[in-house]
């Protein structure tokens, strides 16, 4: 198990520090994955073409697809009932294209409602289906952190949850339990940060630009038996089952960031697979949480249970120091702690190729910048 792998890594400098990228999607990328992208940039695997000229249904790239696949589902244990779709237009698409692939006969979808992208995607449902809508921050009967209080409309073709809402900062931790409901999970900002038993999801989908790869594919991972849903009108692009029969290449695939999906699944194992950065990714979070909550300058909202691992908002004692506050993080190496435009105050995502030595970085200096407020 090498751990060194997560820490120690950073690619620029600014003023003499290190640069850490706490950017919420597209975020840091590891080095060395960025340095084989260079080097396969003109030659690709000894083939005298560039990665981004391999034709899709050839042989190489065809073989690359499979070869992605297969490390995948061993990687993050998915069972051989799943199909793993490399689809275009990121998670909001799928808000569009889940309901149209699962609204045949039943017109009912259930959404739990945790926050801004859950509430995107039930907005987004309504145009196909009759939503209801659940949720559990406000509800004393439902409690996020136990999924048996989750059951909703026994009619419904599915429940979606947001396993990490990547705005506000919450996540849910435990998997759905088991039974006939069929759960669909935005997993966008949590896939691949820690073990999750996929067999108790109908679907998973994610947007890869935070811990899969570059934004411009989409990842989805179905159970096969969930493939016969559709509604006509579904494109057949986005059609769960062509694109299942046809193996992701109904159309073209990206095939360039399908790679760089691969490169970062053999990093993953490198950095000793998804138990390994779970336990580095806790520790990371926790670090930064508990400096916040000892902290009188800085707060975060979000109750201990249901605190997300990978992005961190926190807010200033004083908004009034927000604009000094990032200003100077900025030229301390610290980029993109802006929090969300529709919530205001800062956002430290920290997804797995964030190294250790960028935690300690912005602890140093938050800590560092809230004395100098003390002082004034
Ligand atoms: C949880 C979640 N869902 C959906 C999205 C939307 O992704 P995209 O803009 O790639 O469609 C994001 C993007 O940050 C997200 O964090």
């Amino acid at each position: 198990v090498s751990l060194n792998l997560k820490t120690s890594l950073t690619k620029g400098v600014i003023m003499n520090h290190p640069l850490y990228n706490f950017s919420p999607g597209p975020a840091h990328l590891p080095l060395e994955v960025l340095k084989t992208i260079q080097k396969d940039m003109l030659d690709w695997n000894g083939t005298g073409l560039s990665i981004l000229e391999m034709p899709h249904r050839g042989k190489e790239f065809q073989d690359l697809l499979d070869s992605i696949q297969f490390k995948m589902r061993k990687l993050i244990n998915i069972p051989e009932n799943y199909k793993i779709l490399f689809l275009q237009g990121g998670a909001q698409a799928m808000f569009a294209f889940l309901p149209m692939n699962f609204t045949r006969t039943k017109k009912k979808l259930n959404y739990l409602v945790t926050g801004m992208w859950s509430e995107k995607a039930a907005k987004q449902a309504e145009t196909y289906a009759e939503i209801s809508r659940l949720n559990p921050l406000t509800s004393s009967t439902v409690s996020l952190t136990d999924p048996t209080t989750w059951g909703l409309d026994n009619d419904a073709a599915y429940t979606h949850i947001t396993l990490n809402e990547t705005i506000e900062g919450i996540e849910i931790f435990m998997d759905p339990v088991k039974g006939e409901e069929v759960y669909v999970a935005d997993a966008s900002s949590t896939l691949f940060s820690r073990p999750m038993d996929i067999s108790r999801y109908g679907v998973i989908y994610a947007s890869a630009q935070k811990n899969i790869g570059p934004a411009g594919v989409t990842l989805l991972i179905i159970r096969d038996d969930l493939l016969e849903h559709s509604i006509p009108e579904t494109p057949n692009v986005y059609n769960f089952k062509v694109q299942s029969v046809a193996n992701s290449c109904q159309n073209t695939p990206p095939t360039f960031n399908i790679y760089v999906v691969g490169l970062m699944l053999d990093w993953l194992n490198k950095a000793g697979g998804l138990s390994s950065m779970y336990e580095q990714n806790k520790s990371q979070a926790n670090k930064l949480y508990n400096f916040i909550d000892e902290s009188s300058y800085y707060s975060n909202p979000v109750d201990p249970a249901y605190r997300s691992m990978m992005n961190i908002p926190f807010l200033l004692s004083d908004a009034s120091h927000e604009k000094s506050f990032l200003e100077k993080a900025t030229t301390s190496g610290l980029m993109n702690l802006k929090g969300h435009r529709l919530v205001g105050g800062m956002r430290a995502s920290i997804y797995n190729s964030m190294p250790n030595e960028g935690i300690e970085a912005l602890i140093n200096y938050m800590s560092q910048f809230s004395k100098e407020k003390a002082n004034v």
